[in-house]
């Protein structure tokens, strides 16, 4: 009996993956000239799906390029170094939707300037039981407890050999490290992560940041950052190569001013010296939402409702390092009147997330046209002009 419940309920999954891939296989065929043809069509009916059954859907989808490629060509006035190199725009893709490494050829076609794949933890685990994603549609937001749900460093590692050897691969990727669940040794969980993707990574990112992981967040703090940092340092500084991989630290946004102006003050030490900051994660506070019935789900909340908060944490980080340390501002970004309102604050680069799961994947190019525009209006000669260019303004 109990394995019959079983079969069926494998079947019934199979059956929901098989038919909802046929159908955004489809769609996608079917009206790739079609402006925003996903968010018209195959969309709303991806969300229809459980949320962690269509964000598979959509990993898969991007593994196997079924997104028709994006025929667009980015604009002179978007062109930007990142960390030493050149990427043909400043919008990338966040951590957690390719957390294994496996979508990045697919990502890269729909036209992003640079791809963030993790959090990767040691050991494979599992994560958190499900259901751990929740969509608030009326929010535009996400909630998710997914836990560093991963395949391990072995598995991802390898997998970003295999693509480096191929002759057509030329996307920028970043590893976003993580620390298994019940580590005894979380600092040699990173120190383990800069060994394996340092020399395979063109940056990586100790994620110090997530709520979903008892304790993580306390990493945050100065003594336990500087012991980080120093480690991550000099495991970097032993690396036989790609001695000089960029190391980028993602904040949370619930930080606090003090813990911000101490985190700054750790950074500015030589011997924990990081090359950038991603602001930021999720936040676990619940302001400004509409949806009450899941607001009480525990997790990382993300998408519109972070946006401000994150654009304002943005803006004290730029104020407190006076510019010099680059930032990727990420956060509720749905727009390219958002992603500029990140670079006014402070941010070199742009992530997104949360509002492809509901605009779909034309959404990056949408950004990006928007953007140039925004840029060649006010007279800028590149959107790196207009980094911290109204930061007070977006000051608490
Ligand atoms: C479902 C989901 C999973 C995520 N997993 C990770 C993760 O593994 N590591 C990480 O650093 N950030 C993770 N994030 C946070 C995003 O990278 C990003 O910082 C955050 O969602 C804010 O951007 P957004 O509002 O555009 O989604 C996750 C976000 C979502 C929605």
């Amino acid at each position: 009996m109990v394995r019959n419940t079983q079969k069926f309920s494998r079947l019934r999954s199979l059956g929901i993956v098989t038919a909802g891939a046929s159908v955004l296989f489809m769609g996608l065929t079917a009206y790739n000239n079609q402006d925003n043809l996903c968010g018209a069509f195959v969309m709303p009916f991806v969300r229809m799906l459980p949320a962690e059954t269509s964000h598979n859907l959509a990993v898969w989808a991007c593994k196997y390029r079924l997104y028709p490629a994006s025929d667009h060509t980015d604009d002179l006035n978007l062109h930007s170094s990142f960390f030493g190199r050149l990427v043909s725009n400043p919008i990338g893709i966040a951590a957690g939707f390719d957390k294994n490494a496996e979508a990045i050829m697919g990502l890269k076609d729909l036209g992003f300037g640079f791809i963030e794949v993790g959090s990767v933890t040691p050991l494979a685990q599992s994560g958190n039981p499900k259901p751990r994603v929740f969509r608030l549609v009326d929010d535009r937001a996400i909630i998710n407890r997914y836990g560093f749900n991963s395949d391990g460093h072995q598995v991802v590692m390898q997998r970003l050999k295999d693509l480096r050897k191929r002759e057509d691969f030329n996307a920028v990727v970043g590893v976003n490290l993580g620390r298994n669940r019940d580590t005894m040794t979380p600092i040699g969980d990173y120190v383990k992560g800069v060994f394996a993707f340092g020399p395979v990574a063109d940056y990586l990112v100790i994620n110090v940041s997530s709520p979903n992981t008892k304790g993580l967040r306390d990493m945050q703090g100065k003594k336990e950052l500087t012991e980080l940092l120093e480690a991550v340092n000099a495991a970097r500084a032993k690396l036989k190569t790609n001695q000089n991989v960029p190391i980028l630290l993602k904040l949370s946004p619930d930080l606090e001013l003090r813990e911000l102006i101490d985190i700054v003050s750790v950074i500015n030490n030589k011997k924990c010296r990081i090359d950038g900051l991603i602001v930021s994660n999720t936040t676990i506070s619940r302001d400004n939402i509409s949806d009450v019935s899941l607001a009480n789900e525990t997790g990382g909340l993300s998408g519109e409702p972070l946006r401000e908060r994150s654009t304002r944490l943005i803006a004290q980080v730029y104020s407190l390092t006076k510019g010099s340390i680059p930032i990727i501002g990420v956060g509720g970004v749905a727009s390219g009147a958002d992603a500029f309102e990140k670079i006014e604050a402070g941010a070199s680069f742009v992530q997104i997330y949360t509002a492809l799961v509901y605009e779909g994947p034309d959404l990056v190019e949408r950004i990006k046209c928007d953007l140039s525009l925004r840029i060649s209006e006010l007279g800028l000669p590149n959107v790196g002009n207009a980094v911290g260019s109204n930061y007070l303004k977006y000051l608490p």
